[in-house]
Order: C-alpha cells, then structure tokens, then sequence
C-alpha cells in the first residue's frame, strides 16, 4: 500500500517516533510506500507532501516536533477540503491510506472523514492527556518532566527569597499535567478546572506553609476557573481551530495571594516549554507502539479507528470512544493529592 502520514494540531514529544515506526513496520513487514504530508492536513488537501524512505525516519525517533510539521487547518474549513476533493487528491497522488496523528481536533476530523468514506486511521497525541478511551498519550511524560524539573528550579528561588512560587501549567480544561507535576515537585497546592477551590482556602494553604518556614509552590492549570467566574481566564484571542487561548490564570492569583497574605509571590508561567525538547523513553517507547498499531490498522482497514493504551496493551478503539467527552481527573485522585495540601 502506499500510505500518507500526518501530524495536525500543536506539536509533542513522540510525534517523530510514530512516524519513524509506522514507515520501518510498513516497510519491513508489508512492503509498503510512504509520504509524509507537510503542515497536516493542509498538505494531505494541497498534496504538499514528501515521500519519506527509511533512510528519512533515520533516528528521529529521540527528536521533538514534527519532522513534516503541523497546523491547525481542519480538512472541512478549507477552500479545498471536503470528502470528495480529498478522494480525488489521494486518488490522484495514489495514496491509499492516511494515519492522522493528533489530539481531539485532529481525531474529530479523521472520524468525519472515515464516516464520510475516506481511509484513515488515528493516532492519539497530546501533552494534555485530555483523551478518552486511551489510558495515557505520549507526550504526556516528557511535559510532566520538563515540568517538574522547573518546578524544582522555581523551588530553590523561593526558598532562598522566602518567597511564594506559582507555576501556571498547561492542560487545556482538563488538570492532568498540573496534578502531576505538582505531586512530583511537592506542590502545597495544586489548582485544576475540574475543582473549584476558593481563594481564600488557597491562601489558607499558602499561609499555613510559609508559617511554617517553607516557601510556598502552587501549581495552578492554565484552564482553572476562578472563583466567582464561569469560565477560565482566556483574554489571548482563539486559535485558528476557533478554541480559546488559555492563559493567565497565573498572574491573576499571584496578586491576589500577594495582596490577601502579604507574602511576596512570583508567578512562572511554563507555556511552549512544556512541549519542547526530546521526548522521555517512556514516550518513545508509547509512541513507536502507536505507531506500529496504526499501521495494522491501515492493513485490517479498520478506519475511524485508532491506536490505544489500556493498561499495558495496545488496543483498537474506535474513534467515537475517544471523541466522548474530555478525560477528565476522578474528584478521587484530587483528594488524594489534597491529603498534602498546606500544613
Ligand atoms: O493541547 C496542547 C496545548 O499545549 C495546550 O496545553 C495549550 O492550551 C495549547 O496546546 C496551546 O496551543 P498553541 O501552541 O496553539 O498556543
């Protein structure tokens, strides 16, 4: 088979794994022909793509990014998208399969494009390890490392300065990267969107650590909705999948911890950083089991569906499973968490 491959949404450590694992499993155990479609899926409509050869994925598996690079195009929004100017395309290139690696947005578009008759399959990414019916996604990992480590570096300032350290994470509405990061550096509090915490019980906390001699780290999660607000703080434009950019949340609490307890509090916002760099082994290691899994996919013609994680194994799900709702954090492992809180 000849068979594109394309990375859509924001970039993540381990996208180069799944890519140089599907083209050696393609080639080596089937004989098939890959491309490699640049930008997502503004390459696969525009068949702006690269052949991609062994020699290519060559030891990208330990490089962050995306060897094709990425977009936020959806394959419905543009000029020349749509089912049936797709099949035209990839019959035209002759490509008789596509593997479309990315998170919510990108998988909504490959579930519509499969229903709609196109041949494709999914590949589940992102470091918000926001995806249902997927145990964990690859990238999640290295952001929780990357995290961490500056959770510890934030640790050592605050401590000499007596100082209140805040660390605003990624994670879009759901908290997984800050209830992570924040249990592996020590957070004295942890703030995410699937729990509502007051102010003045954040300060409580705070309060209850500097007394204590300690300087105070909280964690809080870019989609963490204030008190009193509906929504979390997203005063940075949209993205041009039209969601809201998050962002902020940070600052607007280190005035207010400075302000209600009088200790002097710095805010570190993480941003990008958390999505840089090489992914972990445990994300390569994900990654290339993904990889491998979507291209037996292509070859049982299982589209709509999608590479998955459920406990150990690697399994088939189908695209619908994964696109329910947000993978959000259990009210129990915030309690667990909050047993460390404050004093
Ligand atoms: O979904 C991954 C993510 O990094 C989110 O955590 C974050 O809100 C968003 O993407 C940022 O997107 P962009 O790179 O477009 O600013």
């Amino acid at each position: 088979m000849r068979i594109g491959l394309l990375t859509s949404g924001g970039d993540c450590p381990g996208l180069n794994a799944v890519i140089r694992s599907a083209v050696l499993h393609g080639i080596k155990s089937y004989g098939d022909e890959f491309v490699g479609f640049k930008s997502g899926w503004k390459g696969m409509i525009e068949a702006d793509y690269i052949d991609l050869t062994r020699q290519d994925v060559r030891g990208i598996a330990r490089e962050g990014g995306t060897i094709l690079g990425t977009s936020r195009t959806h394959p419905y929004n543009h000029p020349q998208g749509g089912p049936v100017k797709i099949a035209q395309q990839l019959k035209r290139h002759d490509v008789d399969a596509v593997i479309a690696i990315g998170g919510e947005g990108t998988l909504a578009g490959a579930r519509r494009l499969a229903e709609d008759g196109i041949p494709v399959v999914g590949v589940p990414k992102t470091i918000d390890n926001d995806l249902k019916a997927t145990d964990y996604t690859f990238g999640f990992d290295t952001a929780i490392s990357i995290a961490t480590d500056a959770m510890d570096r934030l640790r050592t300032t605050g401590e000499s300065h007596h100082r209140c350290m805040v660390s605003e994470v990624m994670g879009r509405h759901v908290g997984w990267i800050a209830l992570h990061s924040g249990m592996a550096a020590g957070a004295h509090a942890i703030l995410i969107p699937e729990q509502k915490v007051s102010i003045d019980q954040l300060c409580e906390w705070v309060e209850q650590v500097h007394s204590r001699g300690r300087s105070p780290l909280v964690v809080v999660a870019e989609g963490f909705i204030p008190e009193n607000a509906d929504e979390a703080l997203a005063g940075k434009g949209q993205e041009a999948d039209g969601r809201p950019r998050l962002g902020g949340i940070g600052d607007f609490i280190t005035t207010l911890i400075e302000e209600r307890t009088g200790i002097e509090t710095r805010n570190t916002t993480l941003g990008h950083i958390q999505r840089g760099g090489n992914p972990t082994g445990y994300d390569r290691v994900l990654a290339t089991r993904f990889g491998i899994k979507a291209l037996d996919l292509v070859h049982e013609r299982a589209w709509g569906h999608m590479a998955s994680l459920r406990g150990t194994e690697i399994v088939k799900v189908d695209l619908q499973e994964a696109l329910d709702g947000l993978k959000e954090v259990p009210a129990e492992r915030y309690e667990e968490a909050k047993i460390l809180f404050g004093r």
